[in-house]
Parts: structure tokens; sequence; C-alpha cells
């Protein structure tokens, strides 16, 4: 039987103002069962990374949070600091668009990897450093030797996206969200990432939410969407729901701004294995 790893209901988030408050997110209800990916998408300024924030316990004061944020049953909303910490990184974590922001420039990748694994774990160092090269290993940076050693600067864009997934996944989250994690990549890049997700999804069990403008990308990864639309879910189905028989104006607008994306085309799922083919899911580094 499958189980909602996120489950999300009636979420608002609200910017209290001196004239008026801002209501940014607007009774959002979200569900992902466990090992499968859905695509959040919808313009910018819709509320997708508002959202993503709210899963982390990180949205910004003086905003007021109401609703319910549950990761594999457990609340996010109303945990206090210490709790939320806990919770990221073992129940939760999460992948950006620009990694560069997120790594320390003056820390090496093993220094960094380490220190994650040795809070979340309580392990010794030598086990750290183990468990941060099988962490490489499985985001495709076999050379794990070379890698722990550099810092962020001296790896390529699609190597330092590949860290970030690796860090996050160091504390076996059950939920990893991805925001726009690949638009900073070329396109040969951003497919190695895409099909990096899939296979954790699919092999490791790893459920996603992914972030994405692209229709194409949700298109090939995801198996369900989702259409946010001025703080609101105004559509969740199928990705073939979705893309074949849109239902609200705006998905519909968004599909026919996405010609490609049309009735009949293609997808690696529908094939059990990633478009970019098996050289990508088994080839090193970018
Ligand atoms: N710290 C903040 N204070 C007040 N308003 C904010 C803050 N952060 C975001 N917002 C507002 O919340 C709304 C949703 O922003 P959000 O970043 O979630 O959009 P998004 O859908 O991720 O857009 P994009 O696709 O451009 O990344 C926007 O109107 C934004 O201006
Ligand atoms: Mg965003």
């Amino acid at each position: 039987m499958t189980r909602s790893i996120l489950d999300i209901t009636g979420l608002d988030v609200t910017f209290p103002g001196l004239v008026r408050d801002t209501r940014i997110l607007r009774g959002v209800d979200l569900q992902i069962q466990a090992g499968q990916i859905l695509g959040l998408v919808g313009e910018s300024g819709s509320g997708k990374s508002m959202t993503a924030s709210a899963c982390l316990g990180m949205v910004p004061e003086p905003a007021v949070v109401s609703g319910s944020i549950l990761i594999d049953g457990e609340e996010v909303v109303g945990r206090s600091d210490a709790e939320l910490n806990k919770m990221r990184g073992g129940q939760v974590a999460m992948v950006f668009q620009n990694p560069m922001r997120s790594l320390n420039p003056f820390f090496t990748i093993g220094q960094q990897l380490t220190e994650i694994i040795r809070r979340h774990r309580s392990c010794g160092k030598q086990e750290a450093i183990a468990a941060a090269t099988e962490g490489l290993r499985s985001v495709q940076l076999p050379d794990s030797n070379v890698i722990l050693c550099r810092y962020p600067h001296q790896l390529s864009g699609g190597q330092i996206q590949r860290v970030m997934i690796a860090l996050a996944l160091a504390c076996r989250p059950k939920l990893l969200i991805a925001d726009e994690p690949t638009t900073a990549l070329d396109v040969t890049v951003q497919a190695q990432i895409i099909s990096l997700l899939y296979r954790l999804a699919k092999e490791a069990g790893l459920t996603i939410l992914f972030i994405t403008h692209d229709l194409g990308v949700v298109s090939q990864l995801c198996d369900r969407v989702a259409v946010m639309y001025e703080g609101e879910i105004v559509e969740t189905g199928s990705v073939s729901d979705i893309i074949d028989n849109p239902q609200h104006a705006y998905s519909k607008r968004l599909i026919e701004a996405f010609p490609a994306v049309g009735r009949g085309q293609q997808t690696f799922k529908a094939q059990g294995k990633p478009a970019c083919g098996p050289s990508i899911i088994m080839g090193g580094a970018s």
C-alpha cells in the first residue's frame, strides 16, 4: 500500500502589511506518494519556492504560516527551530537552482560533506569519509578522492549540482525538494541531472518535489503534476491528464506556450528508462 510522504493541507502563508496583508499561499493542498516525483509548475511569483520553503520550515519573517505540512507523518508547521533542524536532512532536504550559494567557498567538498554526515549520523571521521565517498558514487561522481579534496570553484556546474544532491541525500531524507535544480546548467548536463533524479526515485525509492518552469522536463521526469497560480494549486493530475487535457485556463495557456509538450510525445517513462540513455545513467561526472 502506498503512503503519502508529503501531505500539505490548507497551507496559507501571509505577510502582514501596514495597509493590508499579502496572502502568498492560499489554501495549498498537495500530496506526494512514496517514491513518486511530483512536478510543481507555475508562472514566476506564483508561490512555488514559498511552498518549498514552508516544507523546510524556512518561511521568512514576519510571515504567518497556517495549515498543515506532514512529511512522512510528521508535522512541520508550528515546530521549534531545534525540531526543524532535526527534520531538515533527516526527513526533508533541498537542492537549489544556484548551488554555489549553498556551498562554503572556503571549505573543500570533503569537509562540507563529512561535516553534514557527522552532524546527522553522529559517526566518526572515517565512517563519514566512507559515507561521503559512497554518496558521491551514488550521484555518479566515481572519482571521489579527487572531488572530496576540491573547493567548490574547482568543479563544473554539473559536478557541483551532483555534489549538492549528494549533500542533500547524505542524511537519507524521505523527501527531496529540487527547486529548479537544472536551470543554470547547459542542456546536456541538465539531461544527466534529470536522469540521475529519475534513477534515485525509481531505484532508491526517493520521493521528489520537483519545481520547474519546464514542461518538457516535467513530461519526461514526473509521475504527477500540480499547477500553481497566484498562490493556489489550480490543478493536479497525472502528467498525461494535465498535458493532454488541461482543465484550468492557466494550465491551458502554459501548455500552449510549450508546443513540443503535446499529445503523443514519447517520454522515457514509457520506455522504463531515462531518455538520456544508459550511457548517461552509468556515465561519470560531467
Ligand atoms: N521574503 C518575502 N517577503 C515578502 N514577499 C515575498 C518574500 N519572498 C517571496 N515573496 C513573494 O511571494 C510570492 C511567491 O514567490 P515565490 O518565490 O514562491 O515564487 P515562485 O513561484 O518560486 O517564482 P519563480 O518561478 O520566479 O521562482 C511572490 O509574489 C514574491 O514576491
Ligand atoms: Mg522560485
